[in-house]
């Protein structure tokens, strides 16, 4: 089954900047991109601020039209109701949300989030129309115990259950000691776990949804290596952390088909 994959170059934020310095930091990207010559056909960017960010961005991308997608980095299991502090999918939908982030190992580790919770989360999402960047990934712990795949591929099995054969969803691996550490995965590691999810994607939700789902693979990602991860036949994109906070940086790894050697 012959297919290309849009890729996809995302940056999750975290818990960093304000509503004001949201305006500046995804005008600056959309300046150098359009300066560069950036072709936006042929990568897929998408922000993901914190909640209190995203209206603002909303108004700013739709006002000056720029070609970025917007996310969330987290949903309620439910939709509405007696639950202080969460979020529901309904109004990340109406803030032309097209993406949530879910099961990042920072909720899994701090609030603590099952493999159960984060399927609730990806039912979620997928009931507003949302489309889930589900989040798997081992600790070093795991890595030594059990090898890089397996704690990946059973999170991810646990998140897809029941999902329709049509469900549009990414997966992103992100290595829980590759995060924020400086120390990314190899190519290599990144392109046997990518592909190991990608059959998890096929058995679960179907063959079909294996072939075209976005893979990506996140922790340490910058522009001196995003293309070494990129020129792998199983990687589709990154999710990036610290380096989506810089305009030039993120602008250079969203560039990446331009570096050399690509
Ligand atoms: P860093 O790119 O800062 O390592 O973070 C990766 C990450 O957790 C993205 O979700």
């Amino acid at each position: 089954m012959a297919v290309t994959r849009t890729p996809l170059i995302a940056g999750n934020w975290k818990m960093n900047l304000d509503h004001l310095q949201t305006v500046a930091l995804v005008q600056k990207l959309h300046w150098t991109l359009r300066d560069a010559g950036h072709e936006s056909d042929s990568v897929e960017v998408a922000v993901f601020p914190p909640f209190t960010d995203l209206r603002t961005a909303q108004t700013l991308i739709d006002a000056d039209k720029i070609p970025f997608a917007l996310g969330a980095q987290d949903i309620s299991t439910h939709d509405s109701g007696a639950y202080t502090g969460e979020v529901s999918g309904t109004f990340l939908a109406k803030l032309d949300c097209r993406y949530v982030i879910i099961g990042h190992s920072e909720r899994r580790e701090y609030h603590a989030e099952t493999d159960e919770v984060v399927a609730a989360k990806v039912q979620a999402a997928v009931k507003h129309g949302l489309v889930p960047v589900v989040c798997v990934g081992e600790t070093a712990e795991d890595l030594e115990k059990f090898g890089a795949s397996a704690v990946p591929a059973g999170q991810l099995e646990i998140a897809l259950a029941g999902l329709p054969a049509d469900a549009d969803v990414v997966v992103a691996y992100e290595p829980v000691w590759a995060i924020g550490s400086g120390q990314a995965a190899t190519p290599a590691q990144a392109q046997e776990v990518c592909a190991k999810l990608r059959e998890v994607v096929a058995r679960v939700v179907g063959e079909e949804a294996g072939v075209r789902t976005r893979v990506l693979y996140g922790g340490s990602v910058k522009s001196a290596n995003i293309a070494s991860f990129m020129r792998e036949p199983d990687v589709d994109g990154a999710l990036v952390g610290g380096a989506s906070l810089v305009a030039d940086e993120f602008a250079a790894i969203i560039r990446y088909q331009k570096h050399v050697g690509v």
